[in-house]
C-alpha cells in the first residue's frame, strides 16, 4: 500500500483528534465525584479509548506520515492528562474541605453528656417521711412484699371468711393453698414490729404494696403506704390527730385541707379515713376526685385490742394508734401530679422534675 493516505485514516484526523480531546474534557469536567472521574478517564483516556485505538493506527502508516501524526497523538493525549490532572485536584481539594467540616470536633463542647437522670420521687419521698418520724422518736420498720396470708389478714383481725378481705382484691402465689400472698397493704409491718419489739413502740413503715386493683388517675396495682404505730400506755385518738396533722403539716406545709371520717378496719376501733381536698379542683368536684372534691389518702384508729393480743401485748396496759396512708397520692398532693400512671412509666420528665435534690 504505498499510496497509502493518512487522511484515510478517519481516527487521526486532526478534527477527530480535537473531537476526542473535547470529549475527554467535556466528562472530565462533568463528573463530580472522583469515582466519576475515574470512569470518564477510563472512557476517554483508557486502554480502548478513541485517542488509544488511534494511537495504534500509527504503526500502519508510511514512514514519512508517522511522525506527523504521533505528534498530533501526543498533544492530544498531553491535553487530555492535562484536564484530568486539573479535574482530579479540583475534586481532591473539594472532598478534603468536604470532610474537614463533616468531621469536624469540637473541642470545646462539653464533655460530659451523660444525662444525669434523677431519683424515683417515690424512693425520695419514703426516705423524707422516714425522717419526719425518726425526727419525732420514730424507728424505720420493714416487712417483706412477699407475705404471709397470716400476717397480712388473720393477725389484723380478718379471718378466712371475714367479709373486709374482699376490699382487698389479692394477688396469691401458687399454690394458693401455701397461704402466700403479695402484701395488699403495709399494716402487717406494724404487726411484724409488734412481735418483735414489744411494747412500747414507736415506728413507721413505708413500702410497696400490690392490689389486683384497676388502674386509673388515682389507682395502681402496685402501689405505696407508709404505715405508723404506736403502741404505748395511755395513747388516745388525740394523739392520732395530732400525729396525722404533723405529718400533714411536714410533706403538705400549712394550708391544705383535710378531714377525718369515720370508717372501717378490723384492725382497728375505731377506725376513720383521711380525705385531703382536691389539689386539682379545690373542692368543687372533677374528673380526678370523681366529682367528690376530696381524695382518701389514708386509713386510721385505734390498735384493735385482738390485734395486740396476738402479738403479746396486754391491751389493758397499752393502747396504740396505727395509719396508713398512700404514697403516690401524697406525690400527687405535694406537687399537683393529676394522674398515678406517671410515676411508673420510667419517663424522665417526672423524675427530673421531682426526683431532683437541689
Ligand atoms: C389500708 O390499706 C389500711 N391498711 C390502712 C390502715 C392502716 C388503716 C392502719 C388503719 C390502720 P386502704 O385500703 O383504704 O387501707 O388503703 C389506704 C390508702 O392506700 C388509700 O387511702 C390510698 O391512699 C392508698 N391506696 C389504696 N388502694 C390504692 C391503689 N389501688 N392505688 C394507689 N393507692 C391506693
Ligand atoms: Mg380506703
Amino acid at each position: 500500500m504505498s499510496d497509502y493516505d493518512p487522511v484515510q485514516v478517519s481516527a487521526l484526523l486532526p478534527e477527530s483528534l480535537a473531537r476526542f480531546r473535547d470529549e475527554a474534557v467535556a466528562a472530565f469536567a462533568a463528573s463530580s465525584t472522583l469515582d466519576d472521574l475515574a470512569a470518564a478517564r477510563h472512557a476517554h483516556a483508557g486502554d480502548r479509548s478513541p485517542i488509544a485505538l488511534a494511537n495504534r493506527e500509527i504503526g500502519a502508516l508510511p514512514p514519512q506520515a508517522k511522525a506527523d501524526a504521533g505528534k498530533r497523538v501526543n498533544e492530544v493525549r498531553q491535553a487530555i492528562t492535562a484536564a484530568f490532572d486539573a479535574r482530579r485536584a479540583t475534586l481532591e481539594r473539594d472532598r478534603d474541605e468536604r470532610v474537614l467540616v463533616d468531621e469536624v470536633v469540637d473541642v470545646t463542647l462539653p464533655w460530659d453528656r451523660a444525662p444525669k437522670g434523677g431519683r424515683h420521687p417515690l424512693t425520695m419521698i419514703q426516705e423524707l417521711v422516714a425522717d419526719v418520724f425518726v425526727a419525732m422518736g420514730y424507728e424505720v420498720a420493714e416487712g417483706p412484699l412477699v407475705e404471709t396470708e397470716w400476717h397480712n389478714f388473720d393477725a389484723l383481725n380478718m379471718g378466712p371468711d371475714h367479709p373486709a378481705r374482699t376490699m382487698h382484691d389479692t394477688i396469691w402465689l401458687d399454690p394458693p393453698s401455701r397461704g402466700v400472698v403479695l402484701r395488699t397493704h403495709t399494716s402487717p409491718i406494724q404487726l411484724r414490729a409488734l412481735l418483735d419489739r414489744g411494747a412500747p413502740l414507736y415506728v413507721v413503715g413505708p413500702g410497696r404494696v400490690v392490689r389486683n386493683d384497676p388502674i386509673d388517675a388515682t389507682h395502681s396495682a402496685v402501689f405505696h403506704q407508709v404505715e405508723a404505730l404506736v403502741v404505748d400506755e395511755g395513747i388516745t385518738m388525740a394523739h392520732l390527730r395530732g400525729t396525722i396533722e404533723a405529718f400533714a403539716r411536714a410533706v403538705f406545709g400549712e394550708g391544705l385541707k383535710s378531714r377525718m371520717r369515720p370508717s372501717y378496719f378490723p384492725f382497728t376501733e375505731p377506725s376513720a379515713e383521711v380525705d385531703l381536698q382536691c389539689f386539682a379542683c379545690k373542692g368543687d368536684g372533677c374528673r380526678i376526685c370523681s366529682g367528690e372534691g376530696w381524695i382518701e389518702w389514708g386509713g386510721c384508729g385505734m390498735v384493735h385490742p385482738n390485734v395486740l393480743r396476738a402479738s403479746g401485748v396486754d391491751p389493758d396496759r397499752y393502747s396504740g394508734f396505727a395509719f396508713g396512708m398512700g404514697l403516690e397520692r401524697l406525690l400527687m398532693f405535694r406537687h399537683g401530679i393529676d394522674d398515678m400512671r406517671h410515676f411508673f412509666e420510667g419517663d424522665v420528665r417526672l423524675t427530673h422534675a421531682f426526683g431532683t435534690e437541689l
